[in-house]
Formats: C-alpha cells, sequence, structure tokens
C-alpha cells in the first residue's frame, strides 16, 4: 500500500505516520526527516537544505525528488510507504506520479489533515522528540509517560526543531497555503483524496485515518 499524508506543518503528520506504519505495515518515508539527516552528516545537500528550512522556505523540488527517487526503491519499501511531507508542490506530485508509473505502481491513498492555522502554532511551539529514536512528544498534549524518560526506547535525552521558532512557523504555514494546498485539488480531481479532521485527541484521529485509508483501498 502506498499513502500520501498531506497537511500543514505541525498538524500531526509525523505522529500518525509512525502509528500508521505499525498498523499496515509499511514505511514511513518523511523528507523532513531525511534532510534533517543529511544536515546532521553536513552532506553538501544537508548543508544546503539546513539554510533554507531555518528560513521556513521549500527546497529545491530537484533535490527531494533525488531524495525520494533512491529511497523507494530501498527493500523496505517493498510492501509500500507512507509519504509524510512529500509532496508538497505541483512538481513533486507531476514527479511522484512518474516515478510510481515508470516501476509499475499506483498510489492508493492521499490524507489531508487538517487543522487550522492557530492550533498549529501552540502544536509546533509544544513539539519536542527523542534525541535517539525520534518519537514525537508536546509540552502539554503528549507528554512521555515517565516525566524525561522517551517511552518507545528509554533515552532520556530530547531535542527541539530550530525551525520550530514562531517566526518560521509562520513562513512555513504562509509556504503551506501557496505552494502545497494546489496539490489538495490535484489529488481530489484524480479520485484518491480524503479529508479528515486532526482536532483532538492523537489515537481518535489514528481510527479516523484507518477508515479513510480503508475506503475503496485496493488490497495488494
Ligand atoms: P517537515 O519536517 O516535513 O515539517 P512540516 O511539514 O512542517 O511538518 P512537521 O514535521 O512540522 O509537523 P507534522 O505535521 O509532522 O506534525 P507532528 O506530528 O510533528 O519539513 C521541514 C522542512 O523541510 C520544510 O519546512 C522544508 O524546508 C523542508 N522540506 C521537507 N519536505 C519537503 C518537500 N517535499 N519539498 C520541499 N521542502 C521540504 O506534530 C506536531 C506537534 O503536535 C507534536 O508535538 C505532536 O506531539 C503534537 N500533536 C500531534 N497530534 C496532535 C493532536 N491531535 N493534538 C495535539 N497535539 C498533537
Amino acid at each position: 500500500m502506498r499513502l500520501v499524508l498531506l497537511g500543514p506543518p505541525g498538524c500531526g503528520k509525523g505522529t500518525q505516520a509512525k502509528r500508521l506504519q505499525e498498523i499496515f505495515g509499511i514505511i514511513q518515508l518523511s523528507t523532513g526527516d531525511m534532510l534533517r539527516a543529511e544536515a546532521a552528516a553536513a552532506s553538501e545537500t544537508g548543508r544546503k537544505a539546513a539554510a533554507i528550512m531555518q528560513a521556513g522556505q521549500l527546497v529545491p523540488d530537484a533535490m527531494i525528488i533525488g531524495l525520494i527517487e533512491v529511497r523507494v526503491d530501498q527493500p523496505d519499501c517493498r510492501n509500500g510507504f507512507i509519504l509524510d511531507g512529500f509532496p508538497r508542490t505541483l512538481a513533486q506530485a507531476e514527479a511522484l506520479d512518474a516515478m510510481l508509473a515508470a516501476r509499475h505502481l499506483d498510489l492508493d491513498r492521499v490524507v489531508a489533515i487538517e487543522v487550522d492555522d492557530e492550533d498549529i502554532v501552540t502544536r509546533i511551539a509544544g513539539r519536542f522528540s527523542c534525541s535517539r529514536c525520534g518519537a514525537l512528544y508536546h509540552d502539554v498534549f503528549h507528554r512521555p509517560k515517565q516525566d524525561g524518560k522517551c517511552d518507545v526506547c528509554g533515552a532520556t535525552e530530547f531535542t527541539r526543531r530550530p525551525d520550530d521558532t514562531a517566526e518560521t512557523v509562520r513562513k512555513r504555514l504562509q509556504a503551506y497555503h501557496v505552494q502545497t494546498v494546489p496539490i489538495i485539488e490535484y489529488y481530489r480531481r484524480k479520485g484518491l483524496l480524503r479529508c479528515v479532521d486532526g482536532a483532538g485527541a492523537i489515537a481518535e484521529i489514528t481510527e479516523k485515518l484507518k477508515v479513510a485509508i480503508r475506503e475503496g483501498t485496493r488490497v495488494d
């Protein structure tokens, strides 16, 4: 099964993708995580991407398409994948179609998670993650069960993203509305789109996503 999760920064794509990969047995491919890994490794791509991400803008289409094209051919994608953060422009959506067509594959479902801009700022301001395994938490909405200890791997170090400042979040939201919202219509016209209200408890949203994904989905 091949899925795309769409939605504004901080709507819960990463949180939900991690839960859905357990449920459906397919891997999460987060372009944001890939770029942060490149930045941490100080590769040429990473150095270029870090400055763009910090400014709240999208990295060039060619850079991100190249990363995804290599990634989807790896063995852990054989059963399918959940794209989290890609595509984000019409050019990327078209490149994804071409990439899949060249491999005789289809997209099964695109789900847009809807959250108001005001709630986005609150969610992003409180976000932190486990430094070791990347599990996502929130200061108010999703704290580790034991303070200071990751529920998933037990690590005690946590990090906050450098692009999670109020100023950068506003720019990321602007980029979302101008560059990414048009692809919602692109997928609606293809009949692949389902929309899910992203307000509410994390587990409730997972249930709604399961329904949206299974509705009319082919079973391979
Ligand atoms: P990326 O890492 O993809 O960031 P994003 O899309 O801005 O999304 P986020 O990761 O910020 O949020 P999310 O929707 O995953 O929410 P989360 O689950 O963490 O991209 C970063 C940058 O990389 C981009 O700005 C761009 O520069 C570049 N980039 C990446 N892909 C690109 C592409 N394809 N093309 C060009 N450039 C690209 O949740 C947020 C918080 O809310 C967490 O603390 C969580 O615990 C909490 N939360 C989750 N669900 C709920 C809930 N239901 N109620 C309350 N709190 C909740």
